[in-house]
């Protein structure tokens, strides 16, 4: 009787896991309206498989999978995911001195789209740069998203270029990291300097702009960071500006998709933009803290300490992917596919890096980002003599111990 079930049974449970697989992939990666048809889908997958093994034999259902998997990747391989096109949209970006921002303005002003390219310093080599190399489609503004006015300004200049046509896309890249270390030694101008840009000025332009986004039921594409999910060692300030930039996110998803707004969120590995592998800034950001840290602070993690940690950035920011492509491709998706995804990992091992995070412990997830990350062989100052001093205590005392024992013998 067992060995009668046995092969049906492990074969229908395969073809269960295929399936269930499968339908939680999906959910995981869509969007959220889609969540509850998958559900529906996948509960009417359970059911008819409930039935099948009632009334189907096990051959014939591995074979019709098996059919079934044949015709969906040749559909797939046949014809390349449908994108919209790009003609007749217009794109605003912020944040194109250099970077993401630079490398995307130049692709979207290539494949068509007319786009809106808002730089800090419209002399700086960055926009001079895209004025040369673009069509006269792109337009430069002025913007530094912590000033309202320029934020004001910039949306009045738009306004007149596109006449009564809506936006189609707001690519929210503009962002700064300000200093990097301990959260204990990281100054609150740090964390307030992330905040004020990454946050409060990616909310304000949002904010502005969103008008002109519903208009067109266009979509938000937004730069952020696994830093912003996931404790990343010395990057609190970073990392909890885009933690709250990631929940406003995730709330305007939903709170637009009545108007058919698309709101995407893009999760970028380690590349080499804006100041991170600018060894000058760093330098002087080092010098800064060493004179703002309040002394007694400083003697307890000690100087050595805060400069391998600087180091340490400093080289991890040097072996960063120069090549943006990864990122560029994943923002043009999330402009022009139909069914934009509500985030997407833009670069090697950021899946991986998620998958550690979701379905490991917290032990083993933080020791992993540290290896990945930066990987301190300095204790504080102050531990280190802490365990050379606990380290003699506990030998003393053992001593002692055997002693006693000895005298008890
Ligand atoms: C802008 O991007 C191009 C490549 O697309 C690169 O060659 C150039 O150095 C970048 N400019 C700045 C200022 O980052
Ligand atoms: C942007 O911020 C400024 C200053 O806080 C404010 O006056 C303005 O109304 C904000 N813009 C929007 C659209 O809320």
């Amino acid at each position: 009787m067992m060995d009668d079930y046995t092969l049906p049974f492990w074969i229908y449970l395969g073809v269960l896991t295929v399936f269930v697989g499968g339908a939680m992939k999906k959910i995981l990666a869509s969007h959220l309206s889609t969540a509850s048809t998958l559900v529906a889908w996948l509960g009417a997958t359970v059911l008819l498989e409930r039935l099948w093994v009632f009334c189907l034999p096990a051959m014939l259902l591995l074979a019709l999978l098996g059919l079934a998997c044949c015709l969906y990747s040749a559909a797939r391989t046949g014809s390349p995911p449908a994108t919209l096109p790009a003609q007749g949209k217009a794109v605003l970006i912020t944040g194109c001195d250099s970077g993401f921002g630079n490398a995307t303005a130049k692709r979207l002003d290539a494949l068509g789209f007319e786009v809106f390219a808002t730089v800090l310093d419209l002399s700086g080599d960055g926009a001079r740069e895209l004025q040369r190399t673009c069509s006269p489609h792109l337009t430069l503004l002025q913007v530094d998203i912590t000033q309202p006015q320029q934020v004001q300004q910039a949306l009045l200049d738009t306004k007149a270029k596109l006449g009564l046509k809506g936006l189609w896309g707001l690519v929210n890249n503009a962002g700064v990291c300000v200093h990097f270390g301990d959260a204990e030694l990281s100054l609150m101008s740090n964390f307030r300097g992330c905040m004020e840009v990454n946050f409060f000025g990616t909310l304000n332009i949002t904010k502005s702009f969103l008008p002109l986004v519903r208009q067109a039921k266009g979509r938000i594409v937004t730069i952020s960071s696994p830093a912003g999910d996931q404790p990343f060692p010395c990057l609190a300030a970073y990392g909890a500006s885009k933690a709250a930039l990631n929940l406003f996110m995730n709330t305007l998803q939903h709170e637009l998709e009545p108007w058919g707004v698309q709101v995407s969120i893009i999760l970028p590995s380690a590349y080499k933009t804006g100041q991170s592998s600018n060894h000058a800034y760093w330098e002087q950001q080092h010098r800064q803290l060493l004179q703002s840290l309040c002394p007694g602070l400083l003697e307890e993690y000690g100087e050595d300490y805060v400069t391998e940690t600087k180091e340490l950035f400093q080289s991890h920011a040097s072996k960063a992917n120069p090549n943006l492509s990864p990122v560029v491709d994943t923002i043009i998706q999330a402009l022009l596919s139909p069914q934009p995804q509500a985030r997407y990992f833009a670069g090697p091992g950021v899946g991986f890096m998620y998958f550690i995070h979701t379905y490991c412990p917290f032990s083993i997830s933080n020791r992993f980002l540290q290896k990945l990350f930066v990987k301190k062989k300095l204790m504080p100052r102050a531990l280190r003599k802490q365990s050379s001093f606990d380290l003699n205590l506990s030998l003393h005392n053992n001593n002692n111990n055997n002693k006693e024992k000895l005298k008890e013998l």
